[in-house]
């Protein structure tokens, strides 16, 4: 029995040795030291020998059994790290390699008109101001010369902010225009003062080509001494020209706002057939711009700006509207669409 168990080990040893896969251990240690396996085999006949006789086989036995689950474990070790080698090898990454082709994003173009407008202004002395989209009616309204009755205060052209009344600053509303930021910077810096304030606006309007229920303005404001029409329509001209990369002309038309007094309409030299007249500009040569005036002197009152002492003008126009015009969109919905195929002309 002896003999058997020295044979046992040795042939376990080879096969083992010889053995090229990980997965294959596993069988061999059935083999030889399962249950049912050759050393279980061999000690079947253990209970009849003596108790010397069984002492030495078990011992040999245990011996033999140590042996070769040893050599089993190191050489399972060594076929997987082998294998872990060789997956390396064939799986190695070459970062060398030009990349799939990814799908990179791009910013916005109204961002970057928004970037490009403030560039112009800041060139022209203007500082840019910001302020808050959930504004007080005091400074959306109030401050701003419009009437209690005035019909942008009407639900159905304002969001109302579910909240009670303020005693002071009256209900609270998302801003329909930039202009109340106008009050907070004068009241804020006092005069004179020379700034632009870009941001989101919100009304509550039905979706067409030209009307969004969130879109973008550009306000600008300048308060001196004798700031003048004649100002305005220069810093309005150089800024158009620089964004149109031609030289724009403009005109003015009279306009209402409660806030300006003269209120004006602007239009700008059709930058689509250069006044020869065309489809967009109505074959008038001109296309309807933004609002704009004089700043009322009761604006001034609200924003403690003495109006005896200084004057000056404002004014407004949507940007997403001047986006359509400058890269021909046909509706302002298709600004906000993320179609790649589009912003990637752009
Ligand atoms: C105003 O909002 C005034 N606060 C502008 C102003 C400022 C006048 C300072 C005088 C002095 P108005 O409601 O016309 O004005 O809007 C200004 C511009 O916003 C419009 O010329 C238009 O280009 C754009 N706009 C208005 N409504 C929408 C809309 N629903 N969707 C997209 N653009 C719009």
């Amino acid at each position: 029995m002896l003999s058997q168990i020295q044979e046992l080990q040795n042939s376990a040893i080879k096969e083992i040795s010889a053995c090229t896969q990980a997965d294959q251990i596993l069988e061999i240690e059935k083999k030889y030291l399962g249950k049912t396996g050759q050393l279980a085999q061999i000690l079947k006949n253990i209970k009849n020998l003596d108790n010397e006789a069984k002492k030495t086989i078990g011992q040999n036995a245990n011996l033999a059994k140590n042996e070769i689950t040893q050599a089993l474990y190191a050489r399972k070790q060594e076929l997987e790290n082998l294998e872990l080698q060789e997956r390396l090898a064939s799986e190695k990454i070459d970062v060398t390699l030009p990349s799939k082709d990814l799908s990179v994003g791009t910013i916005n173009p109204l961002t970057k008109m928004i970037a490009q407008a403030e560039k112009i202004f800041l060139s022209l002395g203007f500082a840019i101001e910001d302020g808050p989209h959930i504004e007080a009616e005091l400074y959306n309204f109030d401050s701003l010369n419009f009437k209690k009755h005035h019909p942008a205060r009407d639900i159905q052209d304002t969001f109302f902010i579910d909240k009670p009344e303020h005693e002071d600053y009256g209900k609270l509303v998302l801003r329909t225009h930039t202009s109340p930021v106008q009050v907070r910077a004068m009241l804020k810096h006092g005069a004179p003062i020379k700034i632009i304030n870009p941001g989101r606006v919100y009304r509550n309007e039905d979706q067409d080509a030209t009307h969004e229920h969130t879109f973008y303005q550009i306000e600008g404001l300048m308060i001196d001494k004798n700031a003048g029409i004649g100002h305005l329509r220069g810093v309005l001209e150089e800024f158009l020209s620089q964004l149109f990369e031609k030289q724009i002309t403009t005109r003015f038309r009279p306009g209402y706002f409660p806030f300006t007094e003269p209120s004006l309409e602007l239009d700008m030299s059709c930058v689509f057939c250069d006044q020869k007249g065309c489809k967009v500009c109505k074959h008038t040569g001109f296309i309807e711009l933004l609002g704009c005036g004089m700043v009322h002197p009761n604006v001034l009152r609200s924003s403690n700006v003495d109006p005896e002492e200084y004057q000056g003008f404002a004014f407004g126009m949507g940007l997403d509207r001047i986006l359509m015009l400058k890269y021909g969109f046909q509706s302002v919905c298709d600004i906000r669409a993320n179609d790649q195929r589009l912003l990637k002309q752009l």
